[in-house]
């Protein structure tokens, strides 16, 4: 039956107009076996990719429409003043954190949240799903994605909420011009080359000190605004302690935050013209990712990747490894053999 139904969709897709990735014959929700999930991934990997497009400010149109986007925009921007833990509207407390979106989802030339080239660009996000998550297991949605970010947090954000469409109208801006059917280039993070030994947090430790320490602090807690308590959020973002990503967030992999610091920081950097070496980048997110920070522990971790034939490198949590220290420790810190999986 499934085989049939995308059959069907084979010939359907290549005769009607270009259409977003194509997770049939299974939908939103369905979870995946071993094997449908690894042809789906390659489905996803192998398709064909487009040039990165600069999104252009002075394009959002004028209306409603355009006024949603702007909303979007600004609240991605001031998320811990809008919809933060400490917002002063405490009935709008829709996110777990202070921090703001643009903290991760950097701004490119353009000013724009999400549109720094490989620092989580956004600008391809409505193309790229639906999709397999390896996280869940499941195919997600854009949607569900997005509302993942704010986390369990005071209060739901629920997708009927003005705050909510909002963000969407305005990742719908940002893809609108691309082609659906494609990746694109400089969104998601850099691809880089692995090295022969482990990460070193001891060596990280001494480039985060020279490095990162004078914004972030050399606790990696970052700095706060003096209004915090209020809401402002962060003048520099923590990258450790309760209040940024927890011991089963995206970030806490080494390899996917070496590649993300290599192309955006130190602040100011661009991935065309990266600062650190590949090890030198390892070496730091090992550092700052070592189980020796203080960080915010998830529960649930243990429910996440379950399917041990598709876990990504450097994922690892002390629970599948129960008395072999040596094998939890390599499988943190490496060697690596990739260091460019999905996550
Ligand atoms: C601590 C860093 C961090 C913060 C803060 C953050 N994100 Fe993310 N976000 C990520 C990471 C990492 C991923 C990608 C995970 C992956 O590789 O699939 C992601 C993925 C996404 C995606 C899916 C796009 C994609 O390429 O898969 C959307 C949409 C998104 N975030 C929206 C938001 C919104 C809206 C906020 C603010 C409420 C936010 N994020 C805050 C780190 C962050
Ligand atoms: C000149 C100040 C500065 C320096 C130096 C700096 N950063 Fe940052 N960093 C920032 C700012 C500002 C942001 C938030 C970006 C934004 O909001 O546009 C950020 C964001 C980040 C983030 C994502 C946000 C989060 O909370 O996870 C990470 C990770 C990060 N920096 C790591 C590093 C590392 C590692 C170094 C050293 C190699 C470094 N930074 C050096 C200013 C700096």
């Amino acid at each position: 039956m499934k085989k049939i139904l995308s059959m069907l969709c084979a010939l359907a897709c290549t005769t009607g107009a270009a259409h977003a990735f194509d997770i049939s014959p299974f939908q939103v929700g369905d979870s995946l076996a071993t094997g449908e999930a690894q042809a789906m991934l390659q489905r996803y990997a192998t398709r064909p990719s487009q040039a990165w497009r600069e999104p252009d400010p002075a394009s959002i149109p004028t209306g409603p429409e355009g006024d949603s986007i702007r909303e979007g925009i600004d609240l991605m921007r001031h998320t811990s003043q809008r919809v933060g833990n400490r917002a002063p509207d405490q009935n709008k407390r829709f996110n777990w954190n202070s921090l703001n979106c643009v903290n991760c989802h950097q701004a490119g030339p353009s000013g724009l949240p999400g549109t720094k080239k490989y620092a989580l660009a956004l600008v391809n996000a409505v193309n790229d799903y639906p999709r397999f998550d390896i996280k869940s297991g499941k195919i997600i949605s854009l949607e569900q994605r997005a509302l993942g970010m704010f986390g369990a947090a005071p209060v739901k954000l629920t997708v009927d909420m003005p705050e909510f469409k909002a963000i969407m109208a305005y990742l719908r801006w940002l893809s609108a011009e691309a082609r659906p059917d494609r990746a694109m280039e400089g969104v998601g993070l850099m691809p880089m080359k692995a090295i022969k030994r482990a990460a070193d947090p001891i060596r990280g430790k001494a480039l985060f000190i020279s490095q990162c320490a004078s914004c972030h602090g050399a606790d990696a807690q970052g700095k706060r605004q003096p209004d915090f308590e209020t809401g402002a959020g962060y003048l520099f973002p923590p990258l450790a302690g309760s209040d940024t990503y927890d011991n089963a967030g995206h970030m806490f992999a080494i390899p996917l935050l070496a590649r993300y610091i290599r192309a955006s920081m130190p602040f100011g950097t661009l991935s065309d013209k990266p600062q650190l070496t590949p090890a030198q980048a390892l070496d730091i997110a090992a550092y700052i990712n070592d189980d020796a920070m203080p960080r915010g522990q998830n529960p649930n971790r243990t429910r996440l990747y379950t399917d041990a034939a598709l876990r990504p490198q450097g994922f690892a949590i002390p629970e599948h490894f129960t008395g072999q220290p040596e094998a939890y420790h390599r499988a943190k810190f490496g060697p690596f053999s990739n260091v460019n999986e999905h996550y």
